[in-house]
């Protein structure tokens, strides 16, 4: 027997009936991020791997673990598919010279990411995202935080996720968090083992994690030890502004010290968000943060003081969190009906006449029974049936019928189309 295929793990087919949801999830967030005055920005699927190596960190999961390398015929070239949309984006913005041309360049994008991680309920191998970033030279205001924090609550807000709820933190400047890295050594070095095993190799690698563990006994170690980060003045009075400037706003946020998010490229303000709504252990709708040294990281001008903030929403997460995964699909505007066999080319002339007027049209081709066909278009959810029997083709014109209100009316052939574009 022939082999059958299926999609690959962790990947999912959108099928016909859900595209009216992602066409809706989309234009939503292009109509919503323009009006922030960010623009659409459309890289590729695959980068160097090297991008997100240097970009993401060594000692992030996403690096270690997760990425989906490309089988490659040169030794020195490797390519990954994107985990994630910041590092390309970052990429494109210095090979296409953004930083000469405008102090503050304000990109979002929408697309496919990829990681080979474990699936379950809200975790996939390959999942879409919504993502944001505001890079410029000298661009770090703590307005510029907030307009990117409130234009995520929006965009969740505007799709349905049911009780958002924002965390937020700071974890300094970079020297800041390399004077962090080295208090969190010492704090933690007298709970070293009883911090589990992966925690114990953070401790080595990148202390910050630690934080990160969702193990009961490295929380309550955590909890016991990480009060709050010592940033230093300046980079507590920066977040003090962002914070008064949500509150201003009218965003509901809870401070979290113990946020630090599992990319290596942050400093300053970071942010997760996480709703209800059946995610399960995965609830994270979204999430993001500053990321001022990573321009640097990947071939920006040392000379150029860079900023730049961004944020992801999953959209498969925001679907499952807006219970939107069941919304009835947009109907056809006109099912065509040939009650007999020979009607059938007017009917095709009639459906082409009303496609090129811009009405959504459709019929069947293979005919059948009066009940049969109004159940065809009862089922695409027609608005309007249109009917040729005998009566109609002698004189020139067809039964229209309102599918819901259950009306009929006799119009002439040759006005129909102009009659049911008014409608
Ligand atoms: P992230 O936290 O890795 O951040 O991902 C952002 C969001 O993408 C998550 O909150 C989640 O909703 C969704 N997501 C991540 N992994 C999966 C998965 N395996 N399956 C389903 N959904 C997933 C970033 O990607 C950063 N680039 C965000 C950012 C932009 N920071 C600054 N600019």
């Amino acid at each position: 027997m022939n082999k059958k295929f299926s999609v690959p793990r962790g990947t999912s087919d959108i099928l016909p009936d859900a595209i009216p949801l992602w066409e809706a999830l989309e234009s939503q967030a292009r109509k919503i991020c323009k009006s922030y005055g960010y623009r659409e920005i459309r890289t590729p699927v695959y980068e160097d791997i090297n991008l997100f190596k240097r970009s993401l960190g060594q000692t992030s999961d996403v690096v270690n673990k997760q990425l989906l390398e490309l089988a490659s015929s040169k030794e020195d070239e490797g390519y990954a598919l994107r985990p994630e949309g910041t590092a390309a984006v970052v990429r494109s913005y210095l090979e296409n010279s953004f930083d000469g041309k405008e102090r503050l360049s304000k990109f979002f994008y929408l697309g496919p990411m990829f990681r080979g991680e474990r699936p379950q309920k809200g975790r996939l191998r390959q999942f879409h995202q919504i993502g944001v970033e505001a890079i410029g030279p000298s661009s770090t205001s703590p307005f510029l935080d907030a307009e990117i924090i409130v234009l995520a609550m929006h965009l969740l807000k505007e799709m349905g996720v049911v009780k958002p709820f924002l965390k937020i933190n700071s974890l300094g400047s970079k020297e800041d968090k390399a004077n962090i890295s080295s208090w969190l050594r010492e704090e933690f070095t007298a709970h070293k083992n009883d911090l589990c095993e992966d925690c114990q190799s953070r401790f080595e690698r990148n202390v910050f994690r630690v934080l990160d563990c969702k193990k009961e006994n490295c929380r309550k170690i955590v909890s016991l030890v990480v009060k709050n980060l010592p940033l230093s003045a300046e980079s507590r009075d920066y977040f003090d502004k962002v914070q008064s400037t949500l509150k201003s706003v009218g965003i509901v946020f809870e401070v979290s010290p113990h946020l630090v998010r599992g990319l290596d490229y942050y400093t300053h303000t970071v942010f997760e968000i996480t709703a209800e709504g059946g995610l399960g252990s995965q609830d994270a709708v979204g999430a993001g943060g500053r990321y001022n040294g990573l321009v640097h990281e990947i071939g920006g001008n040392e000379k150029v003081d860079y900023g730049a903030i961004g944020f992801a929403l999953g959209m498969e997460r925001i679907l499952l969190a807006s219970g939107q995964a069941t919304l009835v699909a947009a109907g056809l505007g006109v099912f065509v009906i040939a009650m007999k066999e020979e009607y059938q080319p007017q009917a095709f002339l009639l459906l082409q006449q009303l496609r090129q007027a811009g009405i959504s049209a459709d019929m069947s081709f293979t005919g059948g029974s009066m009940k049969s066909q109004m159940g065809k278009a009862d089922k695409a959810n027609a608005r309007f049936a249109l009917i040729l029997g005998d009566d109609e083709i002698k004189n020139q014109t067809v039964a229209l019928k309102d599918m819901q209100a259950s009306t009929q009316e006799s119009v002439s052939i040759i006005e129909v189309v102009d009659l049911l574009k008014k409608r």
